[in-house]
């Protein structure tokens, strides 16, 4: 573009005299990827199938149930989502969305032993989570919402309640034989949470807790995994609700002595974005959210609404740039369709399903920043714009274009003359579609992007 830019600079003159808005506006946008600047480690993208959702999938019927499994885990065709946020159950029975339990019966106390019963379904999950491991999804986490009822103070698994001192042995030993059902059927569960949004008491699954209680759980559940030979298995906390919530919680976990025993802090984003990185020392995760009200739509830059997929980019690209988050979860992946909500990435119901585009913004992640990778400083640009180098050495530059002019982006990576370079887009009329990019000797590489649009580039390491 340095020929074009420099035909631009010779009329600038005569052009301005005549009429500013007659200067284009494309000129070429360069920006500079600075390896030296490193910031969080990614560990990467995911969603949740809790709730029964995973069932929709499961029940559907063949090739649609294939085609689906490919868009959500498909490194080659689909967002190639790696982490996947299943539900532990404590309710009863699986009646409309409860989530059903290990230990549906009171041993009597604290220290009588438990009557496991594992349906080897797990609501559609356990089978979701075999199909993702083929798929080489890597990270999957285990959330338990509440204890089951006769565990807590008000009886019930639902409706808040707290979980009883003298039951943090046996509501330990639960979970980890729930993660045992897992691993013995080859699924290898990396992240446990005992809690969901403990700010907050609802009539579905729920189990208030606060930081201190946290603590003295955490100091019983890590000794507990270790000694059940699960030291892999790392404790997530706390799901609040946003991230002020979140905050506050890990506070009272770091001032009782159990920030050594937590492996990820957590968050949902429902009364609170993501706004300040939660630790220094452990990453951040936001394991949840969603517009849960807008009407359902499939569209990328519509009216610019909570559901739109390019507002979800943003959301992303917020939490990671604003608050170090490593990894970014939705809700849920797929849901029927009532409630006719933006709840879901993908609608689907007994026969069929449809695509929103905000997967295809997780996609634009997901795809180009694999585990592991690192996020890298940038410059330049009036862009969205973040780089991370990943663990093959290729360096993605994730742009989103929010403003209603296209450009040229001409990107260089200090130090890395690429052996070959993609870019990916995503826009009102693409789903993640391949563009072509030009190479320079110079080692940048130079491709359009669209107004109200994102686009990937990913260059790969240099040839040796
Ligand atoms: C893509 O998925 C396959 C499994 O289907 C896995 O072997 C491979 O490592 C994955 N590639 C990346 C870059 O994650
Ligand atoms: C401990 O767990 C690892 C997987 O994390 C497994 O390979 C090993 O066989 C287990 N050892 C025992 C004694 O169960
Ligand atoms: C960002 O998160 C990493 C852990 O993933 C942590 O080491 C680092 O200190 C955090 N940065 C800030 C500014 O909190």
């Amino acid at each position: 573009m340095h020929i074009s830019s420099t035909l631009v600079a010779a009329t600038l003159p005569l052009m301005a005299l005549a009429s500013p808005s007659l200067i284009p506006r494309q000129a070429s946008t360069k920006i500079t990827v600075d390896p030296s600047k490193k910031y969080q480690t990614m560990d990467g993208f995911g969603f949740s199938a809790a709730f029964q959702r995973a069932n929709l999938i499961v029940n559907l019927p063949e090739p649609k149930r294939t085609a689906l499994l490919d868009i959500l885990f498909s490194n080659t065709t689909g967002a190639g989502f790696t982490i996947l946020r299943n539900g532990l159950g404590s309710t009863p029975n699986s009646n409309s969305d409860y989530m059903n339990t290990i230990e549906p019966t009171n041993p009597g106390s604290a220290t009588a032993t438990p009557k496991y019963v594992w349906d080897g379904k797990d609501s559609g999950q356990f089978w979701l989570s075999q199909q993702a491991v083929k798929y080489g999804v890597n990270t999957f986490y285990s959330n338990a919402w509440s204890a089951p009822g006769f565990m807590k103070t008000n009886n019930n698994d639902m409706n808040g309640g707290s979980l009883r001192d003298e039951w943090k042995q046996a509501y330990a030993n639960y979970l980890i034989q729930y993660i045992q059902y897992y691993i013995d059927g080859g699924v290898p569960i990396t992240h446990l949470g005992f809690l969901n949004e403990p700010d907050l008491s609802t009539s579905y699954a729920s189990m208030l807790s606060n930081g201190q209680q946290a603590a003295a759980f955490i100091k019983v559940l890590r000794p507990s995994l270790d000694a059940a030979n699960m030291s892999q298995v790392g404790i997530v906390c706390c799901e609040s609700t946003g991230w002020g919530q979140a905050g506050n919680i890990y506070g009272g976990i770091k001032s009782s002595g159990a920030d050594g025993q937590l492996a990820v802090v957590s968050s949902h984003e429902y009364t609170g974005r993501a706004g300040n990185s939660l630790s220094n020392t452990h990453p951040s995760w936001q394991t949840e959210y969603a517009d849960l009200n807008g009407g359902w739509t499939t569209s990328w830059a519509g009216n610019g609404g909570a559901g739109d997929g390019m507002t979800w980019a943003s959301n992303i690209y917020n939490a990671i740039t604003r608050a170090n988050v490593s990894a970014y979860l939705a809700w849920e992946g797929v849901q029927a369709p009532n409630p006719n909500t933006n709840e879901k990435l993908i609608k689907c119901d007994a026969s069929n399903y449809e695509v929103s585009k905000r997967l295809w913004a997780f996609a634009q992640y997901s795809r180009t920043v694999r585990p592991g990778a690192v996020r890298l400083g940038t410059s330049g640009g009036n862009f969205q714009t973040t780089a991370f180098q990943n663990v093959d050495g290729s360096v993605a530059v994730n742009i989103i274009n929010t403003g209603g002019s296209a450009a040229t982006v001409s990107v260089g990576v200090t130090g890395l003359v690429p052996a070959s370079a993609v870019s990916w887009l995503t826009d009102n009329s693409h789903d993640f579609t391949s563009t072509t990019l030009t190479v320079a000797t110079d080692g940048s590489v130079s491709g359009s992007v669209p107004a109200r649009a994102m686009v990937s580039f990913v260059l790969a390491a240099a040839a040796a």
